[in-house]
């Protein structure tokens, strides 16, 4: 197994963990959510998943339940997730240079079964290709975070990375000895980079690992998740106001305005001149 991933006690800040994100292109934040409200948050999900029956094909292990929508789900995945402060820390060092703002990417529950197969390593910025190739020089446009639902273990499929591949030309590839796992506590935080290569472990325990996923991106691409269907306007109104920010309810100066609406929150009206047209 290659080199570990690095982690951080709970209350560890954005300025001391980021040197090993950037170093790494992943790190560990242990227990970020205290376990017993993790399993509330767990419980809010199994409605969705569980009536499913694993599968999700060759890209997925084939032993896969997932749900998306997560904000959708009630204001407890804005507050205690979205809005963690240091996530906001790290997105805002990691982001907040290339981009006016960043908003969600997409977001929901994977839950691995056992008897499946490691998901094939990729990089979540691959979902821009081939208009956006791999290219260790570019600033990061995405940052994923992952929040254990249960401790993961080598065994049950913690989350495999290849440490330091964000920094790889295209084209290499990870050996399995540069591959380790994401294994922490239920209630931890894993952050990595859209450029890292990562991918769902095998599960070889009779219980199911589950995580609860969302990913970050800069305002001017476009969201992988259609954060506006998933979490419309109706729904949307009932989160604090960041959350209906971060879902994209904002405007660029130049990007994303509606007449009429105000650019800082597209859910009000505008107080004045709302875009560059109208
Ligand atoms: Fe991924």
């Amino acid at each position: 197994m290659g080199m570990s991933i690095e982690s951080f006690e709970r209350n560890a800040t954005a300025a001391e963990l980021i040197p090993a994100l950037q170093r790494d292109g992943a790190v560990i934040v242990r227990e970020r959510v205290d376990p017993a409200r993790m399993d509330a948050l767990v419980a809010l999900l199994a409605p969705a998943l569980d009536p499913l029956e694993p599968g999700g094909g060759e890209f997925f292990g084939y032993r896969k339940k997932s749900c998306g929508e997560l904000f959708a789900n009630g204001c407890e995945f804005s507050e205690t997730l979205l809005l963690d402060p240091l996530v906001t820390e790290v997105s805002d060092t990691i982001l907040g240079p290339n981009c006016h703002h960043y908003r969600v990417n997409a977001s929901g529950s994977i839950q691995v079964w056992g008897g499946g197969q490691n998901q094939p390593l990729h990089r979540e910025m691959d979902i821009y290709r081939p208009f956006l190739v791999h290219d260790p020089a570019r600033p990061e446009y995405v940052l994923a975070t992952m929040w254990a639902g249960c401790d993961f273990t080598t065994e049950n499929g913690a989350t495999r990375l290849a440490p330091g591949s964000h920094l790889w030309p295209d084209g290499r590839r990870a050996t399995e000895d540069e591959v380790t796992q994401a294994v922490m506590h239920k209630g931890s935080l894993l952050f990595w980079l859209g450029k890292s290569f990562h991918g769902l472990g095998k599960n070889r325990t009779d219980e199911p690992r589950t995580g609860i996923i969302f990913t970050l991106t800069v305002d001017w691409l476009t969201q992988e998740e259609n954060q506006f269907v998933a979490v419309p306007p109706e729904v949307a109104r009932k989160l604090p106001e960041r959350a209906q920010q971060l879902l994209g309810y904002r405007a660029s100066p130049l990007l994303g305005w509606v007449g009429g609406r105000d650019s800082d929150n597209l859910l009000r009206p505008a107080r004045g001149k709302s875009g560059p047209l109208v």
